[in-house]
């Protein structure tokens, strides 16, 4: 399964194989596979972001040291010859491209990986919750708007109840009113009841 390739990149790396593509979600973790050839077992192995050029290495994780972003963690097993990168609470801004590496004496070994990182299933779920809230809440808020406005009759029943002293005083003032000046008074008291 591992043809080895050409393609020399630059003087010290060699690319094996076909870029693989990986899909990981938002939030979760997710373990990428890194195969290789017998004979590297001891070799050092690391996961390298971008370019990965000469002199520009942005490694991530390397075998035997900590990586600075804890999230990225190396375990390479000997037995089956696969280093495995566990990359936790996966970010958007982690999608790009990435090489699996294997330290060697002349030329490092690099195979390709292409991480896409999507929303999770969950994410859907609220989004279907915000769409059935929009489509039943949206009518709610209508009918509510709606008796708010007919309530304006049960406030100033509320006013007479409440405070008897205050809707006669409303009620003297718009006495000495014309009806159209009246109505604007009282419309003035609602809303500074409310
Ligand atoms: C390597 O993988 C094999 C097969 O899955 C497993 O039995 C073994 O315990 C692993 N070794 C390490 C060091 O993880």
């Amino acid at each position: 399964m591992w043809d080895v390739l050409f393609l020399f990149s630059s003087i010290c790396t060699v690319v094996v194989g076909a870029a693989k593509t990986v899909t990981g979600y938002i939030g979760e973790q997710l373990d990428i596979r890194c195969p290789y050839e017998s004979g590297y077992e001891s070799n050092a192995k690391y996961f390298c972001k971008g370019e990965c050029n000469i002199g520009t290495k942005n490694i991530m994780v390397k075998s035997g040291s900590i990586a600075r972003d804890q999230r990225f963690s190396l375990t390479d097993n000997k037995t089956t010859r696969v280093f495995t990168i566990t990359i936790t609470d996966l970010r958007p801004e982690d999608e790009g491209q990435y090489w699996c590496a294997v330290e060697g004496t002349v030329y490092d070994r690099y195979s390709e990986i292409m991480l896409l990182v999507k929303f999770g299933s969950f994410v859907i779920v609220v989004t279907a919750e915000a769409l059935v809230l929009l489509l039943i809440g949206f009518p709610l808020v209508i009918v509510a708007l709606r008796k708010r406005k007919k309530n304006k009759s049960l406030l100033l029943s509320s006013i007479i109840e409440s405070s008897p002293v205050l809707y006669k005083q409303i009620e003297d003032t718009g006495h000495y009113c014309t009806p159209e000046d009246r109505d604007t008074y009282t419309t003035v008291v609602y809303s500074s009841v409310s």
